[in-house]
């Protein structure tokens, strides 16, 4: 009545070969891979990035109005590598955007320039106007160049306001190193405040 007692194995007892086809099994290789792709995506947000991009150098901050002429020598090609945008009559620190804006960037004409113009056309192109106004701009463009604006705001440090010629700058000496964002997009209005 016996049935096949040399086969049979005791009850904690895996055959060998059962137990490497379940290892194997087709639900843990895909278990395992999800693994290995998702440790993989935690360490590279983690280490990836730092990994391809050299560390931003820490650069004072400076507050301060400036000329088209004056802003013009921040395009990065300085020793100390600061790069300067303006939008929409601010100027922004984009030194963190270097690889945008710095030299051989894909955007660096507008390193040390009024980018206002070329963003709002979307044309990768600054002039060397002594203060662009923006006037004959429709309400599309001007509605681009606020959306670019608010975009710089987020992203970058507030440096000052483009002055047009013959304006008198600010005198930021004063102001809390914790400094208030304006609350206009309109620099004359600031200025007016
Ligand atoms: C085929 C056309 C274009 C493609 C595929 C493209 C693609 C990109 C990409 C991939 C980024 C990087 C985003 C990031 O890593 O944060 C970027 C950034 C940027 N693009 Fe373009 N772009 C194009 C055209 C333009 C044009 C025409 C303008 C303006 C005139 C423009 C202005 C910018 C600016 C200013 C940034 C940097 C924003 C920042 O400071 O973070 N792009 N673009």
């Amino acid at each position: 009545m016996a049935s096949t007692p040399e086969t049979k194995l005791a009850d904690n007892e895996v055959p060998q070969s059962s137990f490497f086809s379940e290892l194997f099994s087709p639900v843990n290789l895909i278990l395992t891979v999800i693994i290995v792709v998702l440790v993989y995506k935690i360490l590279r947000s983690k280490f990836g990035k730092s990994s391809v991009e050299p560390p931003a150098p820490e650069l004072p901050k400076i507050r301060k109005d400036m000329t088209v002429a004056e802003l013009r020598q921040y395009d990065g090609t300085q020793p100390d590598g600061r790069v300067l945008v303006a939008v929409n009559g601010w100027i922004f620190d984009a030194t963190r955007g270097r690889r945008f804006y710095g030299p051989g960037g894909p955007y660096a004409v507008f390193g040390g320039k009024d980018a206002s113009r070329g963003l709002a056309t979307f044309s990768v192109t600054s002039s060397d106007k002594e203060y662009d106004d923006l006037s004959d701009l429709n309400s599309m463009e001007m509605e681009s160049v606020k959306e670019w604006e608010a975009q710089f705001r987020e992203k970058y440090d507030l440096v000052g306001r483009l002055l047009k010629p013959g304006e008198e700058p600010t005198n930021y000496s004063d102001e809390e190193t914790e400094e208030t964002e304006p609350s206009t997009n309109n620099p004359e209005e600031k200025k007016e405040q």
